[in-house]
């Protein structure tokens, strides 16, 4: 097994329905924050940790995801004509020349783990990133390139947790872990989606994964769970019983984008953060307040 991580997988087939009308024609992973869709904020995180290739798994309607990491000859043409310097570099600049999008579809919805087995003609026997758009999280560090560096020093998969209130364990993977070092958990147990009252503990895995390949072996012979789907959560559950797993509390502030409340969450954070919109949107804050 290689021991460099240069290959992420974005599952972007989901329907977005929550995120309807506004997804109806359309990716739910291009909702912008601000100005960039959600998309590129978690492919720039890849680029940051050193990842190239982007491996996305796609759907129905989920044309706009292929055309933003692409060439757009007309409005690049445009806006050249037009003498639009910045604009012209903000579309080139999209992703960087070294990068590879590779797009799969996946034709039915059968699932987070069907989708990541989708990936598996070109993981090969790699480990790999598994990045969830819909997960924003504003890290200091990037939280993949925190993760990377935590493979770096132990060569086992790793989950990226945080801890959450115990009313909402019924909306993640939780783990049942034991300290192993700062940060760093050694996970005894995994469960999809468990009850208040039944979960082993509060602390939840957060759309950030770096997986060992022999995840596929068992994405391949797992049996649909939670929802009738074949779940992430019990291929990791089943890779456990074989090879040490890890669960990292990461640095940063994540922003639930798949949830109407933490978009618009995000949307006041980043725009706080902009350089042309900081002070005048601090302004407006301070009048509804
Ligand atoms: C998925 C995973 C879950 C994880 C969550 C993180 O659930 O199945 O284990 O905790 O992402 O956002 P979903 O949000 O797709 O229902």
């Amino acid at each position: 097994m290689k021991n460099k991580i240069t290959k992420a997988v974005f599952p972007v087939a989901g329907m977005g329905s929550r995120f309807l009308p506004a997804t109806k024609a359309t990716a739910k992973e291009m909702l912008p924050v601000v100005d960039k869709p959600l998309i590129q904020y978690a492919v720039e995180e890849a680029v940051a940790a050193g990842i190239t290739d982007m491996v996305f798994i796609t759907g129905r309607n989920k044309r706009a995801i292929e055309d933003h990491f692409d060439k757009a000859y007309e409005l690049e043409a445009t806006l050249e004509e037009q003498g639009k310097k910045e604009l012209l570099k903000v579309v080139q600049s999209v992703v960087p020349k070294h990068v590879n999008c590779i797009y799969i579809r996946q034709a039915e919805p059968l699932g987070l783990g069907h989708a990541v087995l989708c990936a598996k003609p070109v993981i090969q026997d790699e480990p790999f990133a598994v990045i969830l758009a819909d997960d924003l999280i504003d890290g200091e560090t990037p939280i993949v390139k925190q993760m990377v560096e935590v493979f770096a020093r132990h060569q086992s998969s790793i989950l990226g947790v945080q801890d959450v209130p115990r009313e909402h364990t019924r909306q993640y993977g939780i783990v049942s872990s034991t300290n192993l070092e700062k940060d760093v958990e050694r996970v005894h147990g995994i469960v999809e989606k468990p009850k208040p009252e039944v979960a082993p503990s509060t602390l939840a895995v957060v759309g950030r994964y770096i997986l060992t390949p022999r995840i596929f072996h068992h994405l391949e012979t797992i049996k649909p769970g939670a929802g009738g789907e074949i779940q992430l959560t019990d291929g990791i559950a089943e890779l456990l019983k074989e090879e040490q797993l890890l669960a990292y509390r990461f640095h940063g502030i994540r922003y639930d984008c798949g949830s109407k409340l933490g978009y618009l969450k995000a949307q006041v954070a980043f725009g706080l953060k902009h350089d042309e919109l900081r002070a005048g949107f601090a302004e407006y804050l301070k009048t509804i307040a």
